[in-house]
């Protein structure tokens, strides 16, 4: 059987009454899968995967993550989800005055050791990353690159299964966004289910992997792997 964790149904977003942003969005994400979102800037992707992630709320429809239905469980029950989720947002979400490992801290609170990357693991994404000097630095003084990093170690730095990503590698230069896309693609493998927005089409063609696309409120799944 299909192990789904993310069951997406009828969801339709409207800041503004009769305004829609996206309408009947339907869709599965089982462990295991990758799918691009894809659309044009102001298509609606941040809104979706905001809402996907649980920190924001659908007009209609109903988003299901890990059995737990987001439009009706208590306070413990959406911050239990949030941390089986790993998001990385756009607006990266950071906090200028904390640092690096502040972040990743927080990040890790309250987790379980088998729930957490260990240390080894965490060392070798900072080398990866280039951040292994930036451990104790402040958010504020590290460059635009660099903190969109910090928000994707302090996201994979839990072992959580679903991993939603808004335009991770929006601030990378081409090296280290191929250095991203490779671990995304490991983590994949290893059964961690990716969402993953992006309008970087030429990221899409090298990366044949199944595809949304959002446009004028409709969103569509393309297989093209
Ligand atoms: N909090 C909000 N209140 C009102 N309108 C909003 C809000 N957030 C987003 N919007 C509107 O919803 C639409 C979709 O925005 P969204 O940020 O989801 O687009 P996007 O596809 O992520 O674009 P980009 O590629 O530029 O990041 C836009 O027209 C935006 O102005
Ligand atoms: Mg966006």
């Amino acid at each position: 059987m299909k192990n789904t964790l993310l069951k997406v149904e009828n969801l339709t977003k409207a800041y503004t009454p009769g305004e829609i942003v996206w309408q009947k969005v339907n869709f599965e994400l089982a462990k295991g899968d990758f799918l691009y979102i894809l659309g044009g800037s102001g298509a609606g992707k941040s809104s979706l995967l905001r809402t996907l992630a649980s920190f924001e709320q659908p007009n209609e429809g109903k988003v299901i993550c890990h059995g737990i239905n987001l439009q009706n469980s208590s306070r413990s029950d959406l911050s239990r989800l949030r941390k089986r989720i790993s998001y990385i947002p756009q607006n990266l979400g950071l906090i200028p005055d904390l640092t690096l490992k502040d972040h990743v801290e927080i990040s890790q609170m309250g987790l379980p050791p088998s729930e957490i990357v260990d240390e080894a693991q965490l060392q070798a994404y900072l080398q990866l990353m280039g951040l292994k000097d930036k451990w104790n630095k402040p958010i504020q003084v590290l460059s635009g690159g660099e903190r969109q990093r910090v928000a994707i170690i302090r996201a994979i730095s839990r072992k959580a299964d679903l991993l939603i990503a808004d335009e991770p590698t929006g601030a990378q230069d081409f090296e280290m966004t191929w250095k991203l896309m490779d671990l995304f693609v490991k983590l994949n493998m290893a059964g961690t289910a990716v969402l993953l927005a992006t309008h970087d089409l030429e990221m899409v063609r090298r990366l044949r992997k199944r595809c949304a696309i959002l446009k004028d409120g409709n969103f569509k799944v393309e297989d093209r792997s």
